[in-house]
């Protein structure tokens, strides 16, 4: 006799994505190169799972996966007041968007004219954004979040000092040139110690691998 398998229960995921936008006048932001591939493959795999999925996307050109509800924020703040919201009746957050770590201190109503003046020098003053992991993890509660670590050469230890500061359950370590690619190399860390090492995978592949992680059971 054949049993069937016992039914998943089926987990409400929030995924972050993209780039974030921060203003310096109307026309003008700093951004970063952030296609958001690595998050929108996340909300596909989760939602083809049949996980309920919120993708909170920073300014990208993606395509909506099915089932999949979107919100779009442009800045660090929108982002981290979107994610929060939705947080709270989450079971997983994954936070794979490259979030702006500096925006302008003052984001100006008209353009900025600096060059007006005939100066050859200007200078932009930056304030900290807030860290929307670290807000979250401290409010983690038993849910399972999962953070990424972009790192220029090596970076394990950064990362994993990451993982303890942000109290997350993973971090999804990837260099640089994972940016705007479709494949990538990731080392999955996790905070009972395991690492898993993806060489040269699809993005797609290596999303189907993360919305399967489970909490680590604890020793
Ligand atoms: O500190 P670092 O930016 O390398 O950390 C990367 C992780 O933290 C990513 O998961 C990213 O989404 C998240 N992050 C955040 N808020 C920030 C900066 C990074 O949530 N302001």
């Amino acid at each position: 006799m054949t049993t069937r398998p016992s039914k998943r229960r089926k987990r409400r995921v929030v995924v972050t994505a993209g780039p974030t936008h921060e203003h310096v006048d109307p026309v003008r932001y700093l951004g970063n190169e952030s296609s958001g591939k690595m998050g929108f493959e996340l909300a596909r795999a989760a939602a083809a799972r049949g996980d309920s999925v919120v993708l909170i996307a920073g300014p990208v050109h993606q395509e909506t996966p099915k089932g999949v509800k979107r919100v779009d924020v442009v800045s660090a703040r929108d982002m981290l007041a979107a994610t929060r919201e939705a947080f709270e009746r989450a079971d997983v957050l994954i936070m794979a968007a490259a979030v702006a770590d500096w925006r302008p201190k003052r984001r100006r109503a008209g353009k900025w004219r600096e060059k007006d003046s005939g100066a050859e020098e200007a200078t932009l003053e930056l304030v900290k954004n807030p860290d929307i992991l670290a807000t979250l993890g401290r409010r983690k509660g038993d849910r399972l979040i999962v953070g990424f670590a972009l790192e220029t050469g090596g970076g394990r230890r950064r990362a994993l000092a990451k993982m303890q500061r942000k109290n997350t359950d993973y971090i999804v370590l990837n260099d640089a040139s994972a940016l705007r690619a479709d494949a990538s190399t990731v080392l999955i860390l996790g905070c009972d110690g395991s690492e898993v090492r993806l060489e040269n995978r699809s993005k797609r592949e290596i999303a189907r691998r993360l919305v399967r992680l489970e909490r680590p059971v604890s020793g």
